[in-house]
Formats: structure tokens, C-alpha cells, sequence
């Protein structure tokens, strides 16, 4: 078990507020910082809202927020932590800049990861302190429920910091995938970015709304996908044979022209036809309601799943 019980949150915008979460429940100390002082109020409204889900999903009784400072200076906040999650903005001036102050204040052997969802470790870290210690801890939203993170070292990160950095994620309930060599975009976006491109094509063409699309995923792959990644089904989509009849049945497939990957220009109507797609798809909720919905039907998917996959894997 991960003996690291004090934890920094740099960056308190939508995922850093999902590390808060996340870390309170599993009792660990939690000292926040952000450069945008507005962000106060916003932040505990969020904690207080998301609690029944994460109570629910962790089994837990109360929240404890003695555990957690808040606004506090960045010395402050780093002075005490052996766990460093950055949640800035995704940029890399504005990360490769904050990471040399994180370097500079926070404890020599402190472990520094950032949320970044697809910037390169090795640039982000250029300027840090002790660059053995970084490395990229990828979440998914909402971080207070999805388990996933994704491990990325950059060229310098040492293996024993990724070792500890795994254990501290397993003792927050999450379930590390450790990335072998950093890579732009990382596993899961650049597999998202994909279809992301693919529907923006489909849209641009004419072929379907975004509502079709949505329920393309929603009511097929999006259904067993949960439970079995590409591979897994694929597999299952051999018959007896597997994934070795699977290739040789939709092998040929992978040379016709089905996927243009190269994204389409984002030109006006493009983006207009998409923001109204989704905004009559919402049929006026606003992102506060339809995100309880979500958060609901994600807890409930993930007990679900528990009893379904000791049976798989
Ligand atoms: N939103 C997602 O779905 C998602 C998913 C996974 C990872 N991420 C990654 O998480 C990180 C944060 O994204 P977000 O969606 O929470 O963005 P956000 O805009 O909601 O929050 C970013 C926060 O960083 C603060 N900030 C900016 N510069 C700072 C600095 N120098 N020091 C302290 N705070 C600073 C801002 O004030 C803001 O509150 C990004 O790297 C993003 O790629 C986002």
C-alpha cells in the first residue's frame, strides 16, 4: 500500500476538482492551489455536489474537509506534499513554465505528474528539478468516478518513482496502465481522437447528424466496450477461431477506404452544425443536470461491471 498521504493540487479548473474528490475520499490530505482565486467558490459547490456519487461508488460515510486546503500560496501547498498533481491549462509554455516553480518549491523527492492529455513529458519537465521524479498521470472525466490513469515517463523518469506513483494511484481506487514510452496523445486519446476525426468527416459530408452518430456508439460498440476493449471484441467477433478468423475475414477491410483519420477543417459550418447538433440532443438540459445523470449511471455501471469481469479477466 502507498505510504503517501499528502497530496498537491495544482490547478483546481474541472479535473483538478476531480483529483480533490477522489483524494479526500480515500482520506489522504489535500492541498489545493490555483492562480485564479475566483475559482473558490465554484470548487467546493462541485465537491459538494458530486459527494453522493462518490459515496455511493467508494462506500464511504462522510466527507472529511479537514483534510483540505484550499488557496493557500503554491509554497504553501507543496511545502508538505510527497504527491504533486499538476491540472493546468493544456498548453506547453503554461506547463513547462509551472513545473520549473514546482520543482523549485516542492519537496526534492516529491513525485510530480502531470493531467496533461496528450503533451510530451520529456518538453513539459524540461525546466523541473530532479526530472526523474515526473511523469504524466492521464485521468478521465469525471476523475472522481472513471478508474483509469495513464502512466507516461518522460526520457528521464526513474523506474522507482513510477513504482510509487502506480502504488499511490491503486490507493486512491484507481486502476494505473503503464505506458511503456511517451508518445503524443498517449493510449486512450489518440484512440478517442480517432473516431472523434472520423465522426467530424461524417458530419462535414452530410452522412448523419450528430444525434445518429451518438447513438451509433451509444446502442453498439459503446455498449460492450465498458466491459471489453478493441481487442477483447474483435476477438469475440471471430466466432470459434477468434481474432485469427477475424483477420482473416475483415483483414482486407483495413485496405479500403474507410477511415480518412487526417481531421477535416473545423470551418464555420462545420462547427455550427456540430454545436447545434448537440445542443438539440440536450433538448435544453443544461451540463449540471445531464453530468448527474452521468455520474449516476456511471456508478451504477461500475458495480455492474465488478461482477461481470472477475468472470474475464
Ligand atoms: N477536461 C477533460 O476532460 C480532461 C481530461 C483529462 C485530462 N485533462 C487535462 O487536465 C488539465 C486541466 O484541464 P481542465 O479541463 O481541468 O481545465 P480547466 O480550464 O477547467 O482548469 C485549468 C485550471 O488551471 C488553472 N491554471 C492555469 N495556469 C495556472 C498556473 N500557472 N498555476 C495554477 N493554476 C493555473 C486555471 O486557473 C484553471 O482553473 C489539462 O492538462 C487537460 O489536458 C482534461
Amino acid at each position: 500500500m502507498s505510504k503517501i498521504k499528502n497530496v498537491a493540487v495544482i490547478g483546481t479548473g474541472v479535473i483538478g476538482a476531480g483529483w480533490i474528490i477522489r483524494c479526500l475520499a480515500h482520506n489522504k490530505k489535500v492541498f489545493a492551489y490555483d492562480k485564479d482565486l475566483k475559482l473558490k467558490k465554484r470548487l467546493i459547490a462541485e465537491i459538494k455536489k458530486t459527494w453522493p456519487y462518490v459515496k455511493k461508488l467508494f462506500n464511504k460515510k462522510k466527507l472529511n474537509l479537514k483534510n483540505f486546503k484550499y488557496f493557500i500560496s503554491i509554497e504553501e501547498a507543496l511545502k508538505n506534499a510527497d504527491f504533486i498533481q499538476e491540472c493546468a491549462t493544456e498548453n506547453y509554455a503554461i506547463k513547462t513554465k509551472l513545473m520549473g516553480t514546482l520543482g523549485k518549491y516542492a519537496k526534492p523527492n516529491a513525485i510530480i505528474s502531470s493531467s496533461s492529455s496528450g503533451l510530451l513529458p520529456t518538453k513539459i519537465y524540461s525546466k523541473c528539478k530532479n526530472p526523474a521524479r515526473t511523469m504524466i498521470g492521464h485521468p478521465f472525466n469525471p476523475v472522481y468516478i472513471c478508474p483509469g490513469v495513464e502512466i507516461v515517463p518522460g526520457k528521464k523518469t526513474k523506474k522507482n518513482f513510477l513504482k510509487k506513483a502506480n502504488k499511490f494511484y491503486k490507493s486512491i481506487s484507481m486502476n494505473p496502465i503503464m505506458v511503456k514510452k511517451e508518445l503524443p496523445g498517449y493510449l486512450a486519446d489518440r484512440l478517442q481522437e480517432a473516431l472523434w476525426r472520423e465522426a467530424l468527416h461524417i458530419v462535414n459530408e452530410g452522412y448523419a447528424t450528430t444525434k445518429d452518430l451518438d447513438r451509433a456508439i451509444e446502442d453498439g460498440p459503446g455498449l460492450r466496450w465498458s466491459l471489453m476493449g478493441i481487442f477483447l471484441t474483435y476477438h469475440l467477433a471471430g466466432g470459434k477461431a477468434g481474432m485469427k478468423h477475424m483477420l482473416e475475414q475483415f483483414g482486407p477491410a483495413l485496405k479500403l477506404p474507410w477511415t480518412k483519420l487526417k481531421a477535416p477543417k473545423l470551418s464555420k459550418k462545420l462547427s455550427s452544425t456540430v454545436i447545434k447538433g448537440t445542443r438539440q440532443q440536450t433538448k435544453g438540459k443544461s451540463v449540471a443536470v445531464i453530468s448527474d445523470v452521468r455520474d449516476e449511471y456511471l456508478v451504477n455501471l461500475q458495480k455492474l461491471r465488478k461482477k461481470f469481469e472477475k468472470k474475464i479477466r
